[in-house]
């Protein structure tokens, strides 16, 4: 088989790559580990950063987003007992936009059926080959029988447990991390949300995130600490938790109920360098993670998406090699402020089990000044609606 892009991975970085390629002319095959039931049912993060909403519109996909989506134009920040809101419109004449990352990936697949493109899941064994050449090529194994694809070039779309990054020797490839002394339980709940807006709090006991789908289905989260089980935690015991992380008020007013999902996700932030090796480029995941706390993962992703995409529809004009060249140094440019701002953000409103009263106490100070201050705010809201392409 032959391809012009082969895309390793179709979570949302490789179906949102393959759509602005197509649109452009350019010819790419998708391989999946998983099958499509299994990608759909990974419930992730929903706040949608403007440039991200406009990346999906590009790739003909904002419809649904543009009917269904909320935008919102704050959030608060609560600690001590009380909780104020960080206005993004105010400061930035920007909003986010609050939509499932399972709902875009739904959107994605439907555009990519609607095109008649080539999606292969269930594959096993991919491997990549002579990825420093003229004569790229991807193997994998599918019911049984090994396939090959030739092209001209790979994308690593294949999240942080793929085999895309380990293919860049290590000789070439450098990593920085920082794995955090602590996880996230979150659930998900068809109970109203607790408020218009998210609520992300900081608290002695630990964080404590409340966030929305819709009208009637919330997402909340409480920070755990790395050993705990989703066993040990009842739907009770979730609730009674969350609301004693909670200011007074949002803790009285929150409406309870059955939990339909509940899962623990430990937090890190991890960069790769470089982002390209020969004819391989890394996209999303698989080049980076962030914590949850900025709601910048799946938001990076599309920053790599938007450069990568604009340097290869160049590329097959008949343009220069510049923009393929420069991409992973202008994908990590963006990443690292990203990854700074979600650090920041963790470090400021987790509880650090070694940090002490003092740790705490610093931490409410910090979120005072937060408070008080408008370059303070303008600065968290600059980020958190998302720094510019
Ligand atoms: N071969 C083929 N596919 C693979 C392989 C492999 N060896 N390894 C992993 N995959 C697939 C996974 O099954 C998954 O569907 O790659 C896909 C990677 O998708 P994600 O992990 O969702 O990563 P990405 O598409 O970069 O999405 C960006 O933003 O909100 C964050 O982490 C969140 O997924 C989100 C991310
Ligand atoms: C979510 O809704 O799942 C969510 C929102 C904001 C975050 C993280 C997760 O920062």
């Amino acid at each position: 088989m032959r391809t012009e892009v082969c895309i390793i991975g179709g979570g949302p970085s490789g179906l949102l790559i393959g759509q602005l390629l197509h649109r452009a002319g350019i010819a790419t095959t998708i391989i999946e580990r998983q099958s499509r039931e299994h990608v759909l049912g990974r419930i992730r993060a929903g706040v949608l950063e403007n440039g991200t909403c406009n990346m999906l519109e590009e790739a003909g996909v904002g419809d649904r987003l543009a009917r269904e989506g909320f935008e919102h134009e704050g959030a608060f920040i609560a600690a001590a007992g009380r909780k104020f809101r960080i206005d993004f419109k105010h400061y930035t004449k920007k909003n986010v936009t609050v939509y499932g990352q399972t709902e875009l990936t739904a959107d994605l697949y439907c555009a990519r059926d609607s095109a008649g493109l080539n999606t292969i899941h269930n594959v096993e064994g991919v491997i990549l080959h002579e990825v420093t050449s003229d004569t790229t090529y991807v193997t994998f194994v599918k019911d049984g029988y090994e396939q090959r694809i030739e092209c001209d070039f790979i994308i690593g779309c294949d999240g942080f447990h793929g085999v895309s990054r380990p293919t860049i020797p290590t000789g070439v490839r450098k990593e920085f991390e920082q794995v955090y002394p602590f996880g996230w339980l979150g659930i998900l709940s068809e109970t109203p949300p607790v408020s218009e807006e998210l609520i992300y709090a900081n608290h002695e006991r630990g964080f404590a995130l409340c966030s929305m789908r819709n009208e009637k289905l919330s997402r909340y989260y409480v920070q755990t600490s790395l050993n705990d089980k989703v066993e040990h935690w009842s739907d009770k015991r979730f609730w009674e938790e969350l609301k004693r992380r909670l200011p007074e008020e949002p803790a009285d007013i929150l409406v309870t109920g059955p939990s339909i999902e509940k899962s623990i996700a430990p937090l890190r932030s991890f960069i790769c360098e470089p982002m390209q090796w020969g004819k391989l480029f890394l996209v999303g995941d698989a080049a980076h993670i962030v914590p949850p706390t900025g709601a910048k993962g799946l938001n990076l992703a599309v920053s790599d998406v938007h450069y990568l995409s604009k340097a290869l529809i160049s590329f097959y004009k008949g343009e220069e090699k510049y923009m393929i060249n420069n991409y992973s140094a202008k994908a990590l440019e963006r990443v690292w402020k990203a990854s700074r701002f979600s650090w920041w953000m963790t470090t400021t409103l987790h509880h650090f089990p070694d940090y002490g009263d003092f740790g705490q106490r610093m931490q409410e100070a910090e979120i005072a000044y937060l408070e008080g201050s408008r370059a303070a705010q303008a600065v968290l809201a600059e980020n958190y609606v998302g720094l510019p392409y």
